[in-house]
């Protein structure tokens, strides 16, 4: 039997998100027909970041949640483990796995204390996960390690910018930073948790993936859709990750974007 651990920082972030998965699943509506990186924000099929061909790979999403994105690449044919600190957003994704026939390897475990694995995976991703890391750019060459040569590492991060505060001014809004360098933090609290997701300047991100041997391949910084001027069914059909709290900010989500997306592959071996 593999021992896994669990950090403190881990501890407190599986309080928070067990106590908040059953409000967070059913208030947001994330898509297994399509992968989402963030709310309001177009999924892979308009922004074509994933491999062409997701049949066979292996795959390994970080802070997944209800793991939706990996249902979804199970249902294209990859084999999957969708890992998470919360035991309670794992419950979500194995009842919906089921629900929808997936076959995803649900695994209880923290970013910042992987467990050993038996391979090496194809694809490393994850939608706002690596927020929540106390060591991202560690826990970025730790993904490094994990893919197979030619492998992915695709995930959304906080956009530094969206770290700012929104402010409306006369007849004018726009975001208030004190400084780029060192965005402010989410800091979320429950009754009984807080937690911090963490933002950084994309240099800095950049800066990461290079020293742990990756390839950039790709960066985005996609504005919302235009949820306020879509009906319902274009909602469900064109926006995978989506809630009436996130579309009150279309606003604002239209002029800055609310994450950065990060691709990057491992070197293919001489
Ligand atoms: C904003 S949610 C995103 C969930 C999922 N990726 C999605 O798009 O719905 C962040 C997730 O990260 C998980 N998380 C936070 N800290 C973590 C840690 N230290 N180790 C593993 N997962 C963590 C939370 O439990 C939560 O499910």
């Amino acid at each position: 039997m593999i021992q896994r651990s669990i950090t403190s920082a881990g501890e407190e972030h599986a309080n928070f998100w067990n106590e908040l998965a059953d409000e967070y699943q059913t208030e947001t509506r994330i898509s297994i027909t399509d992968f989402h990186y963030g709310p309001l924000l177009p999924g892979d099929t308009q922004l074509k970041l994933l491999p062409p061909d997701l049949s066979e790979l292996t795959c390994l999403e970080l802070g997944a949640g209800a793991g939706q994105n990996s249902i979804y690449l199970n249902k294209a044919g990859a084999h999957c483990t969708a890992l998470d600190v919360s035991e309670k957003q794992l419950e979500h994704g194995r009842t919906l796995a089921a629900r929808h026939i997936a076959d995803v390897h649900f695994l209880h475990a923290d970013i910042d204390e992987l467990p050993p694995f038996e391979q090496n995976f194809d694809l490393i991703h994850s939608a706002y996960g690596i927020p929540f890391s106390s060591h991202p750019a560690a826990l970025i060459q730790h993904c490094a390690d994990l893919l197979k040569p030619g492998g992915q590492l695709l995930f959304s991060m906080g956009h530094p910018v969206y770290a700012g505060e929104w402010l409306e001014l006369d007849e004018d809004q726009g975001i208030f930073m004190q400084s780029y360098f060192h965005p402010q933090p989410d800091v979320r609290e429950s009754e009984d948790a807080a937690v911090q997701a963490r933002a950084y300047p994309l240099s800095e991100v950049i800066a990461w993936i290079k020293e742990a041997g990756l390839h950039i391949t790709d960066l985005r910084e996609p504005a919302a859709l235009p949820v306020d001027q879509m009906n319902e069914v274009e909602i469900s059909m064109n926006v995978p990750y989506y809630s009436i709290a996130w579309a009150e900010q279309v606003k604002e989500l239209s002029k800055f974007p609310v994450v950065a997306i990060f691709s990057a592959h491992k070197p293919l071996e001489d």
